[in-house]
């Protein structure tokens, strides 16, 4: 009815918040009248591309089956919690024994707020949290460029808002922007300087209480003592602190952002459950995928049995890379296509530590702290605070860092990731350590990337025959989208396929 009324002006619609009309989910009504039915379908893959194609068309009373090959559904959204086993390629066996309550999110973590992924959360009636992305209180260090400690996020800011602004003002009143600028103009950039930079009415940057203060204020006769020691603008620049700070403008990564409460696979597990587990058969690994005349046949094995199933429509919604090993007569242009889908690396070591010294001595209360180091990130919890525990995430890399992490034990993983971390958080970054738990996604079986790259992205002319059926044959995943290594990319990627397959079979 609201669609109704929206439709006739009576009502707000998608459209008139600025955004893309709804996608439409099929309904079992679509097929009144039509003469048709809901066909069968086999879907490869249960990562989050596979479920969600499985979940939509199951709304329209599809008869869905979803092969995955692992003993889990959610691809690459892993929540890793104590008891958890991981097999990797290298032969690496690692249980994680992480206490209750405390978890690693070793894929997706973080959603902005304008993906589609916080629709299929308030769907699913999975309860969303504040993630934070970005923390003033957490560090920056870069020891490459001969940073001794680390420096607070807000003291960094301070210092190269404030010299920036200073150096503007300074050009502004020399005269240097007369060019580009009325004397109007240029009262409202000083204006606007003094503020962003802190600079006062001399115009100069002599520090600012934003940097933060040694003592900090409290009751009368304790003003604070603020961080002393400014460097200098030269100091300041070398210490490529300011680089940063673009990482909180991109669309994809602006606070504020959101996690699942509990961990990112609530999502997988409530698709899993709208979906019917009968639906759903894991350890089945698909071995070949024929597009007949009239339908398609996959077999797959299971249990180390051959097994074929027959279906009206496919929609392969497995990895590129893993597809492009898998038997198909989907043609040769199919084929060039994935094998043009470059698999990248990333890894995460999850550390559960004793105390939240993190949250008692340094005052940090999630966030991100931001290195040089091949550790990359470290991430602090964004849930849990003050409670006993905490798990921190040790390292957040990807490219040759990640494999070069990938190519040690993990054992020793731990021991790189805690020297470095100590460099930034002090002893008891190894002192108060619990147990740790790493994982990298190239080194997954049946997954063997982190995400793909595509050159000239999804709509460059080679990857034409992935976006389109093949005969019977759909492709779904992240890497068919504009947000690859985001589950909205494999959603949307999702729901086109869907709103595709079901309009062929309407018609
Ligand atoms: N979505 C992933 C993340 O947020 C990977 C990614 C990083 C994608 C940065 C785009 C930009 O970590």
């Amino acid at each position: 009815m609201l669609a109704t009324m929206g439709a006739l002006g009576l009502a707000p619609t998608a459209e008139a918040a600025g955004r893309e009309p709804a996608f439409s989910a099929p309904r079992t009504g679509d097929f009144t009248l039509t003469g048709k039915g809901a066909a069968r379908v086999v879907i490869v893959g249960g990562g989050i591309a596979g479920l969600a194609v499985a979940y939509e068309l199951g709304k329209a009373g599809y008869d869905c089956t979803v092969l995955e090959a692992r003993d889990r559904t959610g691809g690459r959204n892993f929540t890793v919690r104590g008891g958890d086993t991981n097999l990797d390629l290298s032969g690496n066996r690692q249980t994680a024994r992480f206490s209750d309550g405390q978890y690693l999110n070793a894929g997706p973590a973080r959603i902005p707020q304008w993906m589609v992924t916080m629709d299929y959360c308030r769907e699913l009636g999975v309860p969303v949290e504040v993630f934070t992305n970005v923390n003033a209180s957490a560090y920056i260090y870069n020891e490459k460029a001969g940073m001794t400690a680390p420096v607070r996020y807000r003291t960094a800011k301070a210092d190269v808002y404030g010299y920036v602004s200073e150096l503007l003002a300074k050009a502004t009143d020399t005269g240097a922007l007369d060019a580009e600028l009325s004397a109007e103009d240029r009262e409202r950039l000083l204006e606007f300087l003094k503020g962003f930079g802190d600079i006062g009415g001399t115009l100069r940057y002599e520090g600012s209480e934003r940097r933060g203060y040694r003592v900090d204020p409290a009751a009368s006769g304790t003003p604070g003592v603020e961080l002393g020691a400014v460097p200098s603008a030269s100091e300041v620049f070398a210490s490529g602190v300011g680089r940063y700070f673009s990482f909180e403008f991109g669309y994809d990564q602006a606070m504020l952002m959101f996690q699942p409460v509990g961990g990112m696979d609530r999502i997988p597990a409530a698709l899993t459950r709208a979906i019917g587990a009968h639906r759903i058969r894991t350890g089945a690994a698909v071995q070949r995928i024929t597009d007949t005349a009239h339908g398609v046949s996959v077999t797959y094995t299971e249990h180390g049995r051959v097994r074929t199933l027959d279906a009206d429509y496919c929609v392969a919604a497995l990895p590129p890379n893993i597809l492009a090993r898998t038997a198909h007569n989907l043609g040769a242009d199919v084929q060039t296509a994935l094998e043009a889908c470059k698999p990248s690396s990333a890894g995460k070591i999850g550390l559960e530590y004793r105390s939240r010294w993190w949250e008692s001595d340094h005052r940090i209360y999630g966030g991100i702290t931001e290195t040089d180091l091949d550790l990359a990130h470290v991430w602090y919890p964004s849930y849990g605070h003050h409670g006993r525990r905490g798990l921190i995430v040790g390292y957040y890399n990807t490219g040759a860092q990640a494999d070069a992490y990938a190519r040690l034990t993990p054992r020793e993983r731990e021991a790189r990731a805690v020297a470095q971390g100590v460099k930034i958080h002090g002893e008891k970054y190894r002192t108060e350590l619990a147990s740790s738990f790493s994982h990298h996604w190239r080194q997954t079986p049946y997954l063997e990337a982190s995400w793909h790259s595509l050159s000239g992205g999804p709509d460059a002319p080679v990857f034409d025959p992935l976006n389109k059926p093949a005969g019977r044959v759909y492709f779904a995943g992240d890497h068919l989208s504009y947000a690859d290594a985001w589950q909205h990319g494999a959603f949307t990627s999702a729901r086109k396929v869907v709103t595709a397959l079901h309009a062929r079979v309407l018609t």
